[in-house]
């Protein structure tokens, strides 16, 4: 089972709360595959995928508003990885068992990617929070209506973050 681990934190509480939500859907999974629960494993493959796929373009979002430099680069490692997961739902798909493998792929690709590509634009997404929340406009455009309009954005339930 994945704990999480405060080095992982981007110290973006939204952010944050995101990747846990990830990890707990990458735990389910460990469960799900320990049950043998063919049906169940995959619906838990579903929902990462979707959630993750939201918390992607939401991520992105806040990198373009903040006019980080990597952005580009970022979207890319984000397209490769539902590349590389549709190529294991696929292979699922026509009756192979992939669980394992994709199991260890979600476990060692996310932890890295947090720990690294994510951590690298932490500072510079802070910075154009803070300015947000400092703002003249607070009330509309500041921090909370801007998290909170991607939210309704790009997840199904504005709330589900
Ligand atoms: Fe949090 Fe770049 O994924």
């Amino acid at each position: 089972m994945l704990v999480w681990d405060s080095k992982l934190d981007t110290g973006i509480e939204v952010i944050d709360a995101q990747h846990k939500r990830i990890v707990t859907y990458v735990n389910h999974l460990e469960v799900a595959k320990t049950k043998g629960d063919k049906t169940l494993v995959g619906e838990v493959i579903e929902q990462l995928v979707d959630y993750t796929q939201s918390h992607f373009s939401f991520e992105e979002s806040m990198m373009e508003e903040a006019g980080y430099k990597f952005l580009k680069p970022h979207q890319k490692v984000h397209e490769l990885f539902i590349k590389r997961v549709t190529g294991f739902t696929m292979r699922a798909a026509k009756g192979e068992d992939v669980v394992d493998e994709l199991h260890t792929m979600l476990t060692t690709w996310l932890i890295n990617h947090i720990a690294s590509e994510d951590h690298d634009y932490a500072s510079t997404v802070q910075k154009m929070l803070a300015n947000k929340a400092g703002g003249q406009d607070a009330s509309d455009k500041g921090k909370s209506g801007f998290i909170s309009g991607l939210l309704g954005r790009f997840f199904r339930s504005g709330g589900r973050h």
